[in-house]
């Protein structure tokens, strides 16, 4: 038998975006419980860069190895092309979309075609293409997972207790920080579509943008400090993160809780101080919770927005885009739709 071969895009070495090389590889099987999907679009996420340069954002003690070569990737949306045995819900010739065996780093959807997991996966909304769909699933999941509902009793890799969201509705205010990347511009509409109070954190090239999502009030943070210009917030939805990441708990009402998205830095006798809770998660693959965003999508509750497009063969001009920052929703690769050029020998 022949072996089936595609694209895709591969790492053979940890490093920048000219570690991604376009190589021919053989198309995957799908194995019990999982479907093969022709990929149409791939969502782009920091993930993506953390895997390529070796996860050099972690202390080296603690950072995973990783078998190489490897194909890239968790988020994708594309049309079922073969189902494997015990897979109900999903026929060939199916649109779906999915983030892909997340947390481990097995996604591999930067290709043509992807072995799936089924209950990873949603029907795409018929709605909106290939390339609004594979932008969600991470960064829709992780807005859904903080926000609405964790969805599963995973313990998290950061924190002993079980993450659990706020509440909301009109008498809550929500301060979104990096409101316009993937997961702040999905966040922000969430906590709309739940009737929050929502306060966008942004450079001002995204003012428009981000009003235009419904946020009441937006804060340009290149001319000001949110901390000294808001108090009495309910929740802080951190999508940034870092060493500084706990000004935002005097942003706070006693009460308040603080969700970073991104690992921060908390001192406990601090937040018993102020009153005030830290609670993050770590966002998991789930295909039901896809489908409600995939309804809100439908519906138009909530829009995803497009940064920018690059051909699978140029994911490295993709990650070049994601390194110069400032991004406005999802950068997303685009796989041409050519001729099959494999079959059944
Ligand atoms: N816990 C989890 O499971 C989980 C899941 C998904 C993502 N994450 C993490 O969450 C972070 C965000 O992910 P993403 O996909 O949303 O990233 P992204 O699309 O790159 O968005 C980052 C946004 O932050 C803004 N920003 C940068 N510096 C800022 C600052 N100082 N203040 C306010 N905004 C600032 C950027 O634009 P401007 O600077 O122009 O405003 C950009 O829009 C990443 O670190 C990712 O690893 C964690």
């Amino acid at each position: 038998m022949a072996t089936n071969t595609m694209r895709a895009i591969r790492l053979h070495e940890h490093g920048g975006p000219d570690v991604l090389h376009y190589d021919e590889v053989p198309v995957p099987d799908p194995g019990p419980g999982e479907v093969l999907v022709r990929v149409h679009a791939v969502g782009v996420n920091p993930p993506d860069w953390y895997l390529r340069d070796g996860m050099s954002n972690l202390p080296p003690e603690t950072r995973p190895a990783f078998d190489l070569p490897v194909v890239p990737g968790t988020d994708m949306s594309g049309v079922v092309e073969a189902v494997g045995a015990d897979v109900d819900g999903f026929s060939v010739g199916d649109e779906v979309f999915g983030l892909l065996r997340f947390p481990s780093f097995d996604g591999h959807t930067y290709a043509e075609y992807v072995a799936a997991p089924a209950s990873d996966l949603a029907l795409k909304p018929a709605g909106i293409d290939h390339v609004q769909a594979a932008a969600v699933p991470m960064s829709g999941l992780t807005a859904w997972q903080f926000l609405i509902e964790v969805g599963h009793d995973h313990p998290s890799p950061f924190q002993a207790a079980k993450h659990r969201p706020v509440p909301l509705g009109p008498d809550v205010t929500v301060l979104v920080n990096g409101a316009a990347g993937g997961v702040g511009h999905l966040a922000l509409q969430l906590a709309k579509w739940k009737g929050a109070r929502v306060i966008a954190v942004a450079s001002g090239r995204h003012e428009s943008f981000l009003r235009g999502l419904g946020a009441d009030e937006f804060i340009d943070y290149t001319r000001g400090r949110p901390e000294d210009l808001v108090h009495d917030v309910d929740l802080v939805l951190d999508t940034v993160g870092g060493s500084e990441s706990n000004r935002f708990l005097r942003t706070l009402a006693r009460g308040g809780a603080l969700f970073p998205v991104f690992f921060g830095e908390f001192e406990e006798e601090e937040t018993a101080e102020l009153g005030v809770t830290v609670s993050g998660a770590q966002v998991r693959s789930n295909g039901a919770q896809l489908a409600e965003l995939g309804r809100l999508l439908d519906a138009g509750a909530i829009r995803v927005a497009i940064d920018s497009t690059f051909p699978l063969e140029d994911a490295r001009a993709a990650h070049e885009r994601a390194a110069q920052g400032h991004i406005q929703g999802k950068i997303v690769l685009t796989v041409a739709q050519g001729t099959r050029r494999f079959s059944d020998a």
